[in-house]
């Protein structure tokens, strides 16, 4: 018996976006109701027949088929056989499709074409009275609503991004009257079934109310299939820019090359570069003995005086500090020189900050990790303070951290710099979200990794089945039992070829 979902809800409401993404999560048929219309609509300009009236037009239905089918990925609307994708968001069938979505006997026929499609598939379909007249059996229906000032502001930040400069207020307008006229017009009108359950998505992001959507079908048995990969699995940008330099030299090695320190922690690709002739150096002093070449920082970053001591001592440097990191290098020192303490939150003993230090005066210059620093920090009465924060550091602990120093009071003038790199919390959030809807859970990393560790714990939380794995040669899913879905997941040191690998395997074994 095929399963099938629906969701209705008020215009605005983010409907389709969800349904898409549900759709391609699960892998079911997504039923674009709207492009079903058009199809009609397409049929009867193609006939000459978009002026004639509500009867003829349903006498004509007989002979209109439509169907959702899916070509090489694409979703197509067939039209009596024909992919119509291409010729359905004209003007002219725009025009014709709002002309015929009012007459009842296109809806009617609509209707026994979804019923149809929904019969013979795994469907996802939403519009306004899918779960009360189109699919009353559906499993599980959904009404997904937000308040009309929501909507309205989400409109409003969308027509503003394509250059329009709309009134909210005009928005806020349309929107009431529209949903008047949704909800009281005389065939099927919008309303909520009564087995519906109500998700109001105002304060919620679409990823938020897509994973809550997840959660609620796995409760109801309806789970995601196979494997899926987390989108920001492995590397972050600059990890990769890093690597990629690091790669591009070792191809036309003509003089030897040197890493500052690992480029990741990824004992593979270390290895990997090792083999192409590679060195990894620790230090100046170790430096200083070998033969000259080039030296690529990375993504880290280190402290001026390291660049220094490398360009006299005749080397060439390749900086693949990443540019977010670079960019509180230049933060540091401007505000050093203009006088200010450097309060920078983070771990101490991290190679960035350490990078950053060496780019503010060290006299003036406080590295804070946990509350008792910040309770403790004594800034010189009357100094002005500039805080800035380590890429990776937790958002929520830096703000604590920060009010701590705030409340001192005496500070003549505060600035406070938000430097946290969101890949890193891009990362957890989606690792957090695949690990609550599925049945295993693998995070790859290097042993050393805290990034890695860190998402581990994350998922851990979220599902008992998470594993911790460097390669795929550490997997062992005998003990999971039955699993319909594994989540995968990456530290930013992963890279793409050991994903890659882990999911060939797993997709074997499911
Ligand atoms: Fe750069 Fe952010 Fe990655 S600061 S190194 S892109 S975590």
């Amino acid at each position: 018996m095929s399963i099938n979902i629906a969701i209705d809800g008020p215009a605005g409401a983010g409907k389709s976006t969800i349904a898409k993404k549900l759709a391609k999560e699960l892998a079911f048929i997504y039923v674009d109701t709207g492009a079903m219309y058009r199809a009609i609509a397409l049929y009867l300009l193609r006939n000459g027949m978009e002026k004639e009236d509500a009867q003829t037009i349903a006498k004509c239905c007989s002979k209109i088929d439509v169907g959702i089918q899916y070509q090489n990925g694409e979703q197509c609307v067939m039209l009596n056989g024909e992919n119509v994708n291409s010729f359905i968001r004209t003007e002219d069938v725009s025009r014709v499709t709002s002309k015929i979505s009012v007459y009842p006997q296109v809806r009617a026929k609509l209707s026994d074409l979804q019923q149809k499609v929904a019969r013979d598939n795994d469907v996802i379909m939403d519009g306004r009275d899918i779960g009360t007249c189109v699919l009353p059996h559906a499993q599980v229906k959904i009404y997904l609503t937000a308040s009309v000032s929501a909507r309205a502001k989400r409109r409003y930040e969308e027509l503003r991004a394509r250059g329009e400069e709309p009134e909210l207020a005009q928005i806020e307008a349309d929107i009431k009257e529209r949903d008047d006229r949704d909800m009281h017009r005389e065939i099927a009108p919008l309303k909520k079934a009564e087995d519906a359950v109500l998700i109001d998505s105002s304060e919620m992001s679409i990823r938020e109310v897509v994973t809550a959507i997840l959660e609620l079908l796995k409760k109801n048995g309806i789970k995601r299939k196979g494997v899926s990969v987390a989108k920001f699995a492995g590397f972050c940008f600059g990890v990769k820019r890093a690597v990629n330099k690091v790669y591009e030299h070792a191809d036309i090695q003509n003089r030897p090359i040197y890493t500052y320190g690992p480029i990741i922690h990824n004992e593979e690709v270390v290895r990997d570069l090792e083999a192409k002739g590679v060195m990894v150096v620790d230090s100046y002093e170790q430096l200083a003995s070998l033969p000259k070449g080039i030296v690529i920082i990375r993504s880290h970053g280190v402290p001026k005086e390291v660049y220094d001591q490398i360009t006299q001592a005749g080397f060439e440097i390749e900086d693949a500090t990443c540019p977010f990191v670079l960019k509180i290098h230049q933060i540091v020192q401007d505000f050093s020189k203009d006088g200010y303490e450097i309060v920078i939150i983070g771990n101490s003993t991290h190679p960035e900050v350490e990078g950053i230090k060496g780019w503010c005066d060290p006299q003036h210059t406080t590295v804070i990790s946990q509350k008792e620093d910040a309770e403790k920090y004594i800034p010189k009465q009357g100094k002005s303070v500039c805080i800035v924060s380590q890429t990776t550091f937790n958002y929520k602990k830096f703000q604590e951290l920060v009010e701590i120093i705030r409340k001192k009071g005496y500070i003549n003038d505060i600035r406070v710099l938000n430097t946290i790199c969101n890949a890193t919390e891009e990362r957890q959030n989606e690792a957090e979200d695949l690990a609550k809807t599925s049945d295993a859970m693998i995070v790859i990393g290097g042993k050393s990794s805290s990034n890695t560790q860190k998402l581990y714990e994350i998922c851990k939380e979220k599902c008992k089945n998470t594993y911790y794995i460097q390669t795929v040669a550490d997997l062992d899913l005998s003990q999971t039992g039955h699993i319909d879905n594994v989540g995968i997941t990456a530290g930013a040191s992963t890279p793409k070829n050991i994903i890659e690998e882990v999911q060939k395997y797993v997709r074997t074994k499911l």
